[in-house]
Order: structure tokens, then sequence, then C-alpha cells
């Protein structure tokens, strides 16, 4: 059976997608307008094909490889070649080895308490908004909170300038997307270019500093990232591309989640409640769980997972097809491009039951236990998912809960808070919240 879509323009579908407002905008439209498979022209696809039934995707969960084009605007950060669109048998060693790390507890213990550290200074920070009655940008303080969490993992909690590395990032990031998302940037472009630039090498300066400072050998457990590379036998130009692929990957996803989550718990007061309620129980007087009480706050966890299915931090995953794949009726040929919807695919109501709106008791055990595995992948599927899926829902519960336990959001009132796509979901105008304390300072 024919794929249904739209009818082939001759500008090869660029004009539909900058009409929708962009990619991520467009797949929505098109699963909306066409159902849940979906075949579109892309500049550069010959075939691209989005896919938002999750018992479909399951014939697609072994594909390994990214189409390289659309991750092209990458490659001026990574010396030996974008991890992103690595070839299979390049990439599932390194995956095996970052996950050996991001994933493991040892890491997670290992930088908690710095973690609680630097969100307890934001706390603090946005205690003294709450007193002067102002409003919270929870977007930016909490992208620039996960940007400084992650450079503290990525580098081993070594004594490299944070600042530093943290304004050289943010330099480095605004040029890139800037370009590709085409937002207007202030000053000369040439200026701005040369600045990136010297950012890039800076970055990869600190990065060599923390190689050198590492004796093979001197590893005692699985915390250390740069350490695993460094004894894996991994080139120089691969440990700083690694490092540089962690904190792309890592802190606009973590920051967006969490503010997102603010977002929909202002505007659903009864959860809140529950979380807090949650968080008196499990914490007592503490102000900041410990690392083993992650797991007693199953109710946030809920929440966390709700949130990102409404928002999605990474709004779509893409895959190339190596054979020709049957998706029930559809057949799609070898060399195309499969899009994972993530958004559009969190919203099929067939799981999904009024999908529009925020319950987090779709997540209790026996509720998820009826759907399908795949109905919801904020992090992604199969052997290119996510894998710093368990460090970020680490940062992400323990953000919340000193937030939380800490504060009540609301939302400020005609502040409107639109979803776009900036590489992540991001809000057009920052998610604007008002603060106030739980409980007397
Ligand atoms: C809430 C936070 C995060 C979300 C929602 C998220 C989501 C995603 C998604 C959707 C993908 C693409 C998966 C696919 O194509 O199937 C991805 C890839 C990736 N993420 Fe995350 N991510 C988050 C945080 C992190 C963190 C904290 C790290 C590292 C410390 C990280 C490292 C990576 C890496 C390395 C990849 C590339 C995967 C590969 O090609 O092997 N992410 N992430």
């Amino acid at each position: 059976m024919d794929i249904p879509g739209p009818a082939p323009r001759a500008d090869g579908g660029a004009g539909a997608v900058a009409a929708a407002g962009g990619l991520h905008a467009y797949q929505l439209w098109l699963h909306a307008t066409y159902g849940p498979v979906v075949r579109f022209q892309l500049p550069g696809a010959e075939t691209a094909v989005s896919v938002a039934d999750p018992v479909l995707l399951e014939a697609t969960a072994h594909l390994d490889e990214r189409p390289e084009r659309l991750f092209a605007f990458l490659e001026p950060l990574f010396e030996a070649g974008n991890l992103q669109v690595l070839p299979a048998g390049e990439h599932a060693p390194l995956r095996r080895l970052l996950l050996s790390v991001l994933a493991g507890r040892p890491s997670h213990e290992r930088y908690f308490a710095r973690f609680t550290e630097l969100v307890t200074e934001l706390a603090d920070r946005w205690a003294g908004k709450a007193a002067a009655h102002e409003p919270v940008a929870s977007q930016k303080d909490l992208t620039a909170l996960s940007l400084r969490m992650i450079c503290t993992y990525a580098l081993g909690g070594a004594s490299v300038d944070p600042d530093g590395v943290v304004a050289a990032f943010e330099e480095v990031l605004t040029e890139h997307l800037g370009r590709l998302y085409r937002v207007p940037q202030p000053g000369d472009g040439e200026e701005r270019g040369r600045r990136a630039r010297d950012a890039l090498a800076y970055l990869r300066a600190r990065v060599d500093e923390v190689i050198a400072a590492h004796r093979p050998g001197s590893r005692t457990d699985r915390s250390d990232l740069i350490g695993a590379l460094v004894e894996a036998g991994e080139s120089p130009a691969r440990i700083r591309d690694t490092v540089m692929m962690t904190m792309l990957a890592a802190h606009h996803t973590t920051g967006v989640a969490v503010s997102w989550t603010l977002h929909l718990l202002g505007h659903h007061p009864e959860a809140a409640a529950r979380v807090a309620g949650e968080l008196d129980r499990v914490l007592g007087d503490r102000a900041a769980p410990e690392y083993a009480d992650l797991r007693r706050l199953t109710y946030l966890e809920r929440v966390l997972k709700e949130s990102m299915r409404l928002y999605p931090p990474g709004p779509y995953g893409a895959r190339l097809t190596t054979g020709a794949l049957v998706l029930g009726d559809y057949e799609i040929p070898a060399g195309a491009t499969v899009f994972y919807p993530f958004r559009a695919l969190h919203m099929n109501p067939a799981h999904w039951p009024e999908p529009e709106k925020f319950v987090p008791e779709r997540f209790a055990p026996e509720e998820t236990a009826r759907r399908p595995r795949l109905a919801h992948v904020p992090f992604g599927l199969g052997p290119r998912s996510c894998e710093g899926a368990a460090l970020a829902t680490v940062e992400a519960e323990l953000i919340l809960a000193v937030l939380l336990k800490r504060f009540r959001f609301r939302p400020v009132p005609g502040h409107e808070v639109i979803p776009v796509e900036r590489f992540v979901l991001w809000a057009a105008d920052d998610i604007r919240l008002l603060a106030d304390p739980r409980t007397p300072a």
C-alpha cells in the first residue's frame, strides 16, 4: 500500500517545512492530517517517512544509523567525526563505554553532592526573586544550571575554571544553533565566527589538560568519563569530541525537561500539592534528597515522565534504513530517512486517552504495563537511544525535589508560553514563573 502524504512539490519540500515553522511543527501537522505513518518530501532525503505508531515502530527499533545530512550543522564542532552519525561498527563500542559511565550508579553518586550545591545556589537566588515579587526565568536559569552540572560531570570535577568553560560552550552553541535556525544575532558575523572558534579552541585545551592529568591505570571506578575514554585507548581528538558531544546532548535537554515540568505543575496545583506532600514525607526537614531517596519519590517520577510525554525535550529522532522495511501494510525502501516524531507519538490517542491532558497517574505501573513498549520514548529507542537517560533522570529529579520542596510555582498572568523547536523543544519567550516560598526562609 502507498504511504499517505502530501503530493510532491518542485521545491523538494523546503517550502512546506518553512511554512509550518520547522520540521517538528510540520511533522505534527502531517500526522494530524494523514495518520500515524506519513511520507513527505525533505530536501536531500529521497524518501522521508515519519512513524507515530508505537507498534509499527518496533520494526525500526534495530536501525543503527542516522542520516548524515540532518546532523551536518554540528560537524564543525568535531575533529574525529560527529558522534551522532558514526557508522554502526564504530559507534557500538563507544556506546558501551559511554553507558558504562553515564548509566552507572558510581558516577551518579560521585557528583550528587556537587549537583545539590549547584541547585541550592539557584534556589537561593530564586528566593531573592520571590522576596522581591519578581518572576523567575526558569528556562534560562535551568539550562544554565544543567550546563554547569554537565561541565562538572564531563570534566571529572577537575579544577578547570567552570565559568570559563560554561561561557565558552555557550559562545560555541549560540553561534552554531543561531546559524541553523537563522536567529538574528547582534554584531558582526565574522567577529562572532572568530569568537566561536576561539571558544572551541579554549574548550578543547581544557579537555586536553584533564586528559594530561590522567595516568593510565589511575582510575578506580566507573565514575569518570574522561578516565574511561583514556583507559580505553581513545585518541585525544575522539575524547575531546566525546566531551563536546556529551555537553551538547545534556544541557538544553535536561534544563528544558525541568522547566516544562515546573510550567505544568504551575498549571496543576493538585498535582503540585501531591508532589510537595511526597517530598515532605520522604525528606522531612531536609532541604534536598540523598541519592537513595530518589527512588522513593515515585509520584515525582510520574510527573517528570508525563511532562516529557507532553513536551519531549528532543522533539524528534531520525534513522537511515539499510534494507527494505515492512511496517504493517507499508514498505519503506532502503536508504530512506525514518523519523521518530516523539511528540506526535506521545499524543497518539489510541494509547493516550485525552492526550492533551496532564495526568501523571498514566505512569502508575499497571497503566504503563497496558501500553506498547514504545508509546513513551522521550530518550529515543534502539541502539542509538540516549546514553544519558539515567543521568538526566537523576539530575532532573534532584533539581525538581529541591525546588518543589522549597517553592510553589504559579504562572505569571498574561505571560504566554509558546513551544518552538530550537534543537530542543524550547519555549519562545522563556517560561516565567512566580516562585512562592512554601516555608518561611
Ligand atoms: C531530559 C534530558 C534528556 C533527554 C530528553 C534526551 C533525549 C535524547 C534523545 C531523544 C536522543 C536521540 C535518541 C534517538 O535518536 O533515538 C538523545 C541522544 C543522545 N543523548 Fe540524550 N537526552 C537527555 C539528556 C542527556 C544527557 C544528560 C546526556 C549525557 C550526559 C545525553 C547524551 C546523549 C547522547 C550521547 C546521545 C546520542 C546517542 C547516540 O547517537 O548514540 N543526553 N538524547
